[in-house]
């Protein structure tokens, strides 16, 4: 079982390493903030104005990132803080739209708008036609050199659509939805998810200051001060600050404890080099690596041979899902739920699984431990970079979070929280790591009605 041991070593990252990796992630927010092609691409978002509140109007928002896609209908009322209407619609995204053409993906999503407007209208919520704004969370990072226009630089997650790389995805939206015969519509802001998220929370609460997602894929956003921002030339605005877009997906350190898993992972990936860090901590990889861990397990005997229908399931890309990992973490009895649902995918009877359960259950809580402290080192260093840790006090701050890592997978939400306060000391009482449910939608809204209060 010396192999068992490593893997402990490794993915049950010391308190040392944490802080190295943290360490390395601070440093290179620093370059990314005055160089461009770094992997740590700390992109400008043109989101300058914090959200006070008293934010109002009615706003469309497409949200862009995941499995699936979301259009909703905001009314922001005039009372502080408050959400008047929200009405909202989800679709699945099909896998050939992923990675088809631009044509194929823009279509869906304005076909979809057409119908959602037609959805309301026939709910008998009246629309104005003529001027139908909406707030566009594209969920991969942008070059952008205003709100709203940002140019793909290159795919996560599960997408993978060449001709999209470089074009702005604003006039590839607005394009679909004239071919779909939708007029009217403005899209005055466009942003990333953990944009989208640190507004929905700064719009309830002001010490909000950082935006997380720990979902399929992971990133983060903060508030920065423009003038530290040094590769951005335009420095003439009226707001010294400015949100942030990290973009830590592809963030690299040799401190990253990096596995042969890993690099069986990677090599069989959609993005083959890229997204090594999300590649460690997203939902939509934890399940891949808990699978390649298995498989190294049954080809050194450590785990008994599956049987041939066994083999050819756990041969499968993504047989395993981020959900089972989690489910199978919080079983209390080893023999039971998903985990027997599994051993019996493998082919195992009853006496095996006594044996087996136990070494799988661990699997699951190596790769859920190692996602939650290098997700508390990287989270570290953003608030480090934020100077409200690190300094002589921790100044009360809300992290909003969302993502199903965080808001479903509760050993990775423990591990995560119990990481920090190691990192950050007895001060980590004033970190408020928040749950922001969906925050993405609304935040587009909030942020496009900021926009409008200052064109105003
Ligand atoms: C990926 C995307 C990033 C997004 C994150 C969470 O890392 O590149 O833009 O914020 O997933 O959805």
């Amino acid at each position: 079982m010396e192999r068992m041991e490593t893997w402990r070593e490794a993915c049950l990252v010391p308190l040392e390493r944490m802080k190295r990796v943290s360490d390395a992630m601070l440093h290179k927010m620093d370059v990314g903030l005055s160089e461009t092609g770094t992997n740590l691409p700390m992109l400008p978002t043109y989101v300058t104005q914090q959200p006070s509140g008293k934010e109002t109007g009615h706003y469309f928002t497409l949200d862009l990132g995941g499995t699936n896609f979301r259009i909703a209908y905001i009314q922001l009322s005039e009372q502080v803080s408050k959400v008047e209407l929200r009405r909202e619609a989800k679709w699945n995204i099909p896998k050939e739209n992923m990675e088809g053409t631009a044509d194929g993906l823009f279509g869906l999503l304005a076909e979809a708008f057409k119908e959602f407007l037609e959805q309301l209208e026939s709910d008998g919520i009246p629309l104005n036609r003529d001027k139908i704004v909406l707030a566009f969370t594209f969920s991969f990072p942008m070059d952008q050199n205003a709100l709203d226009s940002g140019k793909l630089l290159f795919w996560t997650k599960g997408f993978n659509i060449p001709s999209c790389v470089g074009k702005d995805v604003v006039v590839l939206l607005a394009d679909a939805m004239h071919r779909s015969g939708i007029h009217g519509v403005v899209i005055p802001a466009v942003l990333n998810d953990t944009v989208g998220t640190l507004a929905a929370a700064q719009y309830f609460d002001e010490t909000a200051k950082v935006g997380v997602i720990f979902g399929t894929g992971s990133n983060a956003a903060y508030v920065e001060e423009i003038e530290k921002i040094k590769k951005m030339r335009a420095k003439d605005y009226h707001s010294k600050h400015m949100v942030v877009d990290i973009e830590w997906s592809d963030f690299y350190t040799v401190e990253l404890p990096i596995m042969s898993f890993d690099r069986k992972l990677d090599g069989e990936s959609l993005h083959p080099g890229k997204a090594t860090f999300e590649k460690m901590i997203g939902g939509m990889y934890i399940g891949e690596v808990a699978r390649n861990m298995l498989l190294e397990l049954i080809g050194d005997n450590i785990l008994p041979a599956p049987s041939p229908q066994g083999k050819i399931f756990l041969a499968t890309n993504d047989v395993i899902g981020g959900e089972q990992v989690a489910a199978i973490c919080a079983l209390q009895d080893v023999l039971g739920g998903e985990l027997v649902a599994l051993t019996e995918r493998l082919g195992y009877d009853d006496e095996t699984i006594k044996i087996a359960g136990p070494v799988i259950q661990e699997i699951m809580f190596l790769v859920s431990c190692r996602a939650a402290r290098l997700a508390g080192a990287a989270l570290y260093s953003v608030l480090r970079k934020t100077g409200r840790v690190g300094g002589v006090t921790t100044l009360p701050t809300v992290v909003a979070i969302d993502g199903s890592m965080f808001e479903h997978h509760h050993l990775f939400r423990k591990e995560l929280c119990k990481s920090l306060a190691e990192l950050v000391g007895p001060e980590a009482k004033n970190i408020k790591l928040q749950l922001s449910k969906d925050g993405s939608g609304l935040g587009a809204a909030i942020v496009a009605a900021v926009a409008d209060l200052g064109a105003q």
